[in-house]
């Protein structure tokens, strides 16, 4: 039975359902969660809560003269029934996430992180379809997905970036709001955003089209040019998102600001106000690079995706009319300069992918060597460090002098980027 009390009856032993306040406003990861020390108890009363409901089929209750004491009966777990989920105590702040800081190589992270990015990729596909048919945001449903998503950006800064672009996917919509939702926690840990600003920053980056869907989807689909009048249309598009996130729950003045100008650009050629530089603000700016990168490293019907290197190049060379010259000096910095996926051609006349990076010596990745007729074995690469080459600098080292389409030499990258080569990302279903 759910069941609301006082805070201050809260008990070792008791089940907590709902803490009553918004995942926006306190650390932890998970509000469901049995009550296992008198400090988690503690934790949780710092956040100034009068009262929390608890489920007393999972965990104490408290005591009929309602001191607070839990019922022994229900404390009891009859021989063969379930356990109750027990939780440790975790929590979202910058000490837990610092503590993460790049501690699985980029390998494992893209492992490890596969199913959690793929099961996002569904319920927000759910969830966007839902808020199509007018039901009203609730954050706390993506609040889970996100914080693990910010989790896997401390404990590997490159393998999140790298495994949406592994990939190509149908249904753009909701991969892109994803992708770029993964683009902007990445840059904004680089940028070393508080934990609040990371998730204002990633909820805005999942909604930030939201009013796109208020836009008649013959505009939105049409293959061709935009008329004036269809463009006109678009244009509306970021005040609908705000709209639609100023009607919900708990947002913050930032996740709306990340949706009302994600269109502005840095010479104030942009829309909906024409802001310049820094009118334009931070969290916006960094939808705005996101989502202009992913776009253009995405498949789309009416032309090819372009590579993840060439796109941050055309990037850099747009900074200052386009994007802040720092911030996409920034996203250069940390996605790569040849991003995790990049084929790069080298003095030698040989071809490596690219699949680890320096984040002291960008342009030296480590690279897995591909022979030009793609019959190297994934299960077994040769691996070279190209900073840290047995010739050292001399001249006859390695070094990269460009880089090609993967899909030009029929060569898949995720083949030999993952561990599990029958690696898959389900959207579908
Ligand atoms: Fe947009």
């Amino acid at each position: 039975m759910i069941k609301t009390i006082n805070v201050q009856q809260l008990k070792v032993g008791m089940y907590v359902e709902d803490l009553g306040m918004s995942w926006l406003n306190h650390p932890f990861l998970r509000t469901r969660r049995l009550i296992k020390s008198d400090q988690e108890i503690k934790k949780i009363k710092q956040y100034g809560l009068l009262s929390i409901k608890i489920d007393t089929t999972k965990g104490g209750d408290v005591s009929p003269a309602g001191d607070g004491r839990p019922q022994p009966q229900t404390m009891i777990l009859s021989p063969g029934k379930p356990q109750p989920e027990t939780i440790e105590p975790e929590e979202l702040t910058n000490e837990t996430l610092a503590a993460l800081a790049d501690t699985v190589s980029v390998q494992d992270e893209m492992a490890q992180v596969t199913r959690v990015y793929s099961e996002f990729l569904n319920r927000t596909r759910i969830f966007l379809s839902q808020v199509q048919i007018e039901k009203p945001i609730n954050l706390e449903e993506v609040a889970s997905d996100l914080d693990e998503l910010i989790q896997s950006v401390f404990r590997n800064r490159y393998a999140l970036s790298a495994l949406i672009k592994l990939k190509t996917f149908d249904e753009y919509t909701y991969t892109h709001s994803v992708n770029v939702c993964v683009l902007a926690l990445t840059l904004g840990r680089f940028l070393d955003f508080p934990v609040p600003m990371l998730r204002a920053v990633g909820i805005g980056a999942l909604f930030h089209d939201l009013g796109k869907m208020a836009i008649p989807e013959e505009i939105i689909n049409k293959p061709g040019p935009l008329t004036m009048e269809e463009f006109g249309e678009i244009r509306k598009h970021p005040y609908f998102s705000a709209k639609l996130l100023r009607n919900a729950d708990h947002v913050s003045r930032e996740t709306i600001e990340c949706a009302l100008f994600h269109h502005e650009r840095y010479g104030g050629q942009g829309y909906p106000k024409g802001l310049k530089a820094n009118e334009i603000p931070l969290s916006a700016q960094v939808i705005s690079l996101a989502d202009v990168y992913d776009a253009m490293t995405s498949e789309r019907i009416y032309r090819k995706k372009i590579s993840s290197h060439e796109t941050l190049r055309i990037m850099y060379a747009g900074r200052a009319v386009q994007f802040d010259p720092v911030l996409v000096s920034n996203l250069v910095k940390c996605l790569g300069v040849y991003p995790i996926g990049s084929l790069v051609k080298l003095n030698t006349g040989e071809m490596g992918l690219v699949m680890d990076i320096d984040s002291h010596d960008l342009m030296n990745p480590k690279i897995i060597l591909i022979n030009d007729s793609d019959q190297s074995d994934p299960h077994s690469p040769q691996i070279l460090d190209l900073a840290n080459q047995s010739g050292g600098k001399s001249k006859n080292a390695r070094r990269i002098v460009g880089v090609d389409a993967p899909e030009k030499w029929n060569i898949d990258p995720a083949k030999y980027l993952f561990n599990d080569p029958s690696f898959t990302v389900c959207c579908s279903g």
